[in-house]
């Protein structure tokens, strides 16, 4: 007998209808239209469907070898799956809001179409374990498309680290002149930054890797199923170890979210520079105007939209994994309906990425870089002071003396508006005697460069070898 429903008033809201949901036998009344469309998630989910079918195939095929369900049925969904994917493709497939969400949308075309071997695929099997297994599938091939894209980057960087590998810019701290570096080796610590980002979703592939079908709704099931056959048919590196946390927890997709934050902060970064950079004040790079766009009312503009966006965006995309974070942290074992909401800050998020990744290597692309600017600021800003301070202790003076007497040269300099190195010797060897000829050479631009000389420094010659590395590693 079915138990009354207190909140329910049937003769007001209209017949029973049964053949409603999947669900719907238990129900006194139909679901309210707006309930229908809130809970729905299957405008958003059906791009999901491939991996559904996939993960939907590999189930009917372990269920028919485990003698759950005739080989004749396994056959018969095999078709009706293949055809309805041919049908998504086609953009024929009729989606229904009554239908929920992907994969209720599916199981009813393919009874629709097969009868009762369709209804057979559900045995054993949850949505709970089937949109967890989905969501794992897609983020898989996903992770795959992120890892390529970040590695495309690295080789736009690597290109123009190379034609400036000797190219002299000012390095900054606290956004002030500080030593002179070369452009290639500034570029290059991107490429650092991204080499451990593809790390970072290498790694957490795996996690993502894992088999959650078998845990069904929350507790296993009762049939005698084999995981491991379908962990092997959908390339699973293994199973999930535990049925209530394989189908409650979204720690990868968290994972995943955050990984492309640290990207999307290493972009954001670089997008600050070259905004800085392209800048008339600073007018080290030009943006290709492909990525650039014009003021509507002024005419001398060319603004940096593209790492404007690109830094913007950032924020849509750590926004994304706060999102995760809290949709999580307050739900009990196992399965609640919240976790319907991990998927669009999930493809948000990679969306954003990937279109980030592509348009961010092209853009890379499309850098002339003013030489000529960026030696004049380096050259300007007293970049080898430390250099001449270096120069003394190398001569005997303990180096807390050399940076108070390189200070008052630098003081000296700007006084009379030169460069240190335009200081006469005779000058110089007013603030230390100390000082003779050999000075010059290290108080030059390039002299500074060379003599960093070392596994990570700016010299030009380890720029070069350090792309080399990073070349080698990228194949
Ligand atoms: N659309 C649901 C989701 O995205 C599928 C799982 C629903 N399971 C359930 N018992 N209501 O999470």
């Amino acid at each position: 007998m079915k138990a009354p429903n207190p909140d329910n008033s049937s003769a007001a809201t209209g017949s029973l209808n049964k053949k409603d949901t999947s669900w719907s036998g238990r129900f006194n009344e139909p679901v309210a239209a707006l309930v229908k469309k809130y809970t729905a998630s299957v405008y958003f989910d059906q791009r999901l469907a491939a991996f559904d079918i996939q993960g939907s195939i590999a189930h009917a095929q372990m269920l028919g070898a485990q003698n759950i369900i005739s080989m004749d049925d396994v056959i018969a969904i095999e078709k009706g799956l293949s055809e309805i994917l041919q049908e998504i493709e086609a953009g024929q497939f009729e989606w229904l809001l009554d239908l929920e969400d992907v994969h209720l949308n599916i199981e009813k075309r393919l009874t629709d179409k097969i009868g009762d071997a369709g209804k057979r695929l559900h045995t054993g099997r949850s949505r709970n374990d089937q949109v967890a297994t989905d969501v794992r599938l897609w983020l898989r091939v996903t992770s795959d498309q992120v890892i390529a894209g970040l590695k495309k980057l690295q080789i736009s960087l690597l290109d123009l680290a190379e034609v400036n590998f000797d190219t002299v810019m000012p390095g900054f701290t606290h956004l002030q002149v500080a030593q002179p570096v070369t452009f290639g080796h500034h570029l290059l610590a991107y490429v650092e930054m991204l080499k451990r980002d593809v790390e970072r979703f290498t790694d957490g592939r795996h996690r993502i890797n894992r088999l959650p079908l078998g845990a069904a709704a929350l507790a296993g099931t009762s049939y005698l199923i084999n995981r491991e056959m379908v962990a092997k048919t959908l390339g699973f590196e293994g199973v999930c170890e535990n049925s209530l946390d394989a189908v409650s927890d979204r720690d990868f997709a968290i994972e995943f979210t955050f990984a492309a934050s640290l990207v999307m902060t290493h972009l954001s970064r670089l997008s600050e520079e070259l905004i800085l950079w392209s800048s008339p004040r600073f007018a080290f790079v030009d943006i290709a105007d492909r990525f650039c766009t014009g003021s509507s009312i002024m005419p001398q503009k060319k603004n940096p939209d593209v790492p404007e966006l690109v830094r913007g965006k950032t924020g849509r995309v750590y926004g994304h994994l706060t999102a995760l974070l809290t949709l999580m942290k307050g739900q009990p074992l196992a399965y609640n309906k919240d976790n319907q909401e991990d998927k669009e800050p999930l493809f948000d998020t990679a969306d954003t990425l990937l279109v980030t990744l592509e348009i961010y290597a092209d853009m890379m692309r499309g850098i002339t870089v003013n030489k000529e600017n960026m030696r004049q600021a380096a050259f300007e800003g007293f970049a080898t002071a430390t250099d001449l301070a270096d120069y003394l202790v190398k001569k005997g003076m303990p180096f807390r003396d050399a940076h108070e007497v390189v200070a008052l040269a630098v003081r000296h300099a700007v006084d009379e508006k030169v460069d240190l190195s335009e200081l006469p010797l005779a000058t110089l060897q007013q603030f230390a005697p100390q000082i003779t000829d050999d000075v010059f050479a290290v108080l030059t631009l390039e002299g500074s460069l060379q003599s960093r000389n070392h596994i990570g420094g700016t010299a030009p010659a380890q720029v070069k070898a350090a792309i080399a590395r990073a070349r080698k590693v990228l194949g």
